[in-house]
């Protein structure tokens, strides 16, 4: 007999036995638990099949009748001298609402249930995985609610008020592997910084190290709160997209504890916001588009911060400095991944959408025009680390790096675009309109 063969001899079996049976629930009645078995015998039949009951309480027909109409169900019953006997009609009024295919019968190890490979080795189970189980609507439905992806759900669930239900909105192609990687490579900013071995250093350059230590505080806020002000907006359908923004909210909470910690750690302090930077990062904090806001903090923002941080670990005076921007930096690059791979599905499902994005770019610089210049304060610091003092053959080095980060800075937001999608004269254009701000 084969496996189908088997589960649908099985079924009728089951099918003929329910039939048959007759579910003795003493003297029960529907306020003390003939209730659960009313329901556990019409979970084994379907819509339209029948089921019987006996119970000894025959003052609680009324009640029966009563939540059988209201369930949608279909009531017959019979009386003995000191039982009565219900009989049951499965009804749909209480369906189910499956969205996309069952998963009934498929496993997410491939050689079955236990995880273990064929050498031997723990089989690895990827989040990508799950796609592959249940398939990411293109569209969905605020009806699902936190339903997972895959569940049933009873009919006259409450519609949820998510505002991010098209695939295209949200999806990233590798998102779930970005999920993985970013749970594999969390850090520690209490344990797995070496605090101690951070030196005393020349006031002047320990005060350019904790106002760019400030400047950097500033911004990991708004990448913290941009993606977190989405998550609740995002259908739980596209559990990958919400999951993996999480870990991103967990590394910038990180990356402001620790640049909060270095500017503290050797007497110098917090230093200046300038009203420049708050402006730039206030726009951007009030982008009401997901994909908007993802293309303006990850493809450009945090892209530019990727040369920014690499730059700061290039010329930091100390080693804790230089770890924790590496560090940051690293997780940086798997942000801006995500922000390029969302937008690059996005151009695929529609192309037009870039003239959206362009438009944010250019709002958003119009908005920008009479407050924001670079932020002296921040390149004057990078300026001295970079030079190591403030000699005039020192400045003149340092100034001389930063000019090429600026550059560096704008050659690599236009490739990142190109490779997105954009034509290399689009690029050239959101890269000039950029904030100077960098994020
Ligand atoms: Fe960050
Ligand atoms: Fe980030």
């Amino acid at each position: 007999m084969s496996q189908e063969e088997a589960k649908g001899a099985l079924a009728s079996s089951s099918s003929s036995q329910n039939s048959e049976r007759i579910w003795d629930c003493g003297d029960l009645n529907l306020t003390n638990g003939l209730l659960v078995i009313l329901e556990l015998a019409l979970s084994e039949v379907g819509c339209g099949e029948k089921v019987r009951l006996r119970s000894c309480d025959r003052d609680g027909i009324a009640d029966v009748r009563t939540w059988s109409r209201l369930s949608g169900h279909t009531l017959a019953f019979s009386q003995g001298t000191d039982f009565v006997e219900y009989e049951i009609e499965k009804g749909s009024a209480r369906k189910l609402l499956l969205d996309g295919e069952t998963q009934w019968g498929k496993r997410l190890f491939q050689n079955g249930s236990s995880p273990q490979g064929p050498a031997g080795e723990p089989v690895r189970a990827s989040t990508g995985a799950l796609a592959g189980l249940c398939t990411v609507p293109l569209q969905a439905s605020p009806q699902r609610g936190f339903a997972p992806r895959g569940a049933a759900l009873e009919v006259h669930s409450p519609a949820f008020s998510f505002t991010l239900n098209d695939k295209r909105q949200v999806w990233a192609a590798e998102v779930a592997d970005l999920y993985d990687q970013a749970v594999a490579n969390q850090w520690d900013g209490v344990r797995d910084i070496d605090w101690s071995s951070l030196p005393p250093l020349p006031p002047l350059l320990e005060q350019a190290v904790c106002q760019i230590m400030t400047f950097l505080v500033e911004n990991e806020y708004s990448a913290l709160y941009v993606p977190g002000k989405f998550i609740s907006r995002i259908n739980p359908q596209y559990m990958e997209v919400v999951l993996f923004l999480t870990t991103q909210l967990m590394d910038e909470a990180r990356h402001i504890e620790v640049f909060t910690k270095r500017a503290l750690a050797n007497g110098g302090g917090l230093q200046v916001c300038t009203a420049s930077t708050e402006h730039s990062l206030k726009c951007l904090f009030e982008q009401s588009d997901f994909s908007c806001a993802s293309f303006l903090l990850s493809v450009l923002g945090e892209g530019t911060f990727v040369d920014l941080l690499r730059f700061i670990e290039e010329v930091a005076p100390d080693p804790v400095t230089a770890d924790i921007v590496r560090r940051a930096r690293i997780d940086e690059i798997r942000h801006v991944h995500f922000g390029m791979a969302h937008i690059r599905y996005l151009l695929s499902e529609d192309a037009g959408a870039v003239n959206m994005l362009m438009r944010a770019v250019f709002e958003r610089s119009l908005v920008l025009r009479d407050v924001t210049s670079i932020n002296e304060l921040v390149t004057r610091s990078l300026a001295i680390l970079a030079g190591g003092g403030i000699e005039p053959a020192q400045l003149k080095v340092g100034t001389g790096r930063v000019n090429g980060l600026l550059k560096l800075m704008d050659e690599n937001r236009r490739k990142r675009l190109v490779s997105i999608g954009f034509s290399p004269e689009q690029a050239a254009e959101v890269s000039a309109l950029h904030t100077p701000n960098f994020m």
